[in-house]
């Protein structure tokens, strides 16, 4: 039987599967903060779907960054993130209903928002309730029609929820929501992988 994601996330940080994640993310992740980071001069930055914190801890380093929390709805990543840094800020919460205290310049998110319910209504909160203006939205995609191989994943990870959308619905939901100066591209394509699909807005 298919469990839901935070379930199998929970799962993966007890053995360590985190790890490797953050790895396979690393190039894809240090793409997208190269070309968001430089366009701000002092933010506060959140890391939507944190996973264990790394790039939390990233981004901590950067001279610019005046704030950087990592929300994460599975108890287990957030208990490691915790762990590793106990000094950050790690938040265990559900990403559809969460709303920042503070509003973010940089709302970062790497293979989350097809696990959410709603994408369309998340990417909506964002914008209306995360975002300050001028704030960045940034999120990375391994799952998506246009990458074939990619297609088996709920049956291999036994996960039920996962929305496979195409790049076009993708942008759609960040026109929908109001975000301008949106740009899609895709990193790291090979033969048989299409790579991450970036897309971002403005507020
Ligand atoms: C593929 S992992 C990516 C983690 C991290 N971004 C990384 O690159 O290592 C997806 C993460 O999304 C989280 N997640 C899934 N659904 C969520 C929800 N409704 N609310 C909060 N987090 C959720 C999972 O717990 C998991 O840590």
């Amino acid at each position: 039987m298919k469990r839901s994601p935070t379930t199998v996330f929970s799962e993966w940080a007890e053995e360590g599967r985190d790890e490797k994640m953050a790895k396979g993310h690393e190039a894809a992740v240090s793409n997208m903060l190269d070309g968001v980071l430089k366009n701000y001069n002092s933010y506060r930055f959140i890391d939507a779907g944190c996973g264990n914190g790394w790039v939390v801890r990233l981004v901590n380093k950067e001279p610019n960054c005046k704030s950087a929390l990592g929300v994460d709805g599975s108890k287990r990543m957030i208990e490691k993130a915790h762990r590793i840094d106990p000094k950050g800020a790690y938040l265990h919460a559900d990403l559809m209903s969460w709303i920042p205290e503070k509003r973010a310049d940089i709302v970062h998110s790497m293979e989350v928002i097809y696990y959410l319910p709603n994408p369309k209504e998340f990417i909506q909160s964002v914008y209306t309730n995360w975002l300050a203006k001028n704030g960045r939205l940034i999120v990375g995609l391994d799952f998506y029609m246009e990458n074939s191989s990619s297609h088996s994943w709920p049956d291999d990870c036994g996960i039920s929820m996962m929305h496979l959308l195409g790049e076009k619905e993708w942008i759609a939901f960040f026109e929908d929501a109001g975000f301008q100066s949106i740009q899609s591209r895709r990193f790291g394509a090979k033969e048989s992988w299409a790579g991450t699909l970036i897309v971002s807005g403005i507020k």
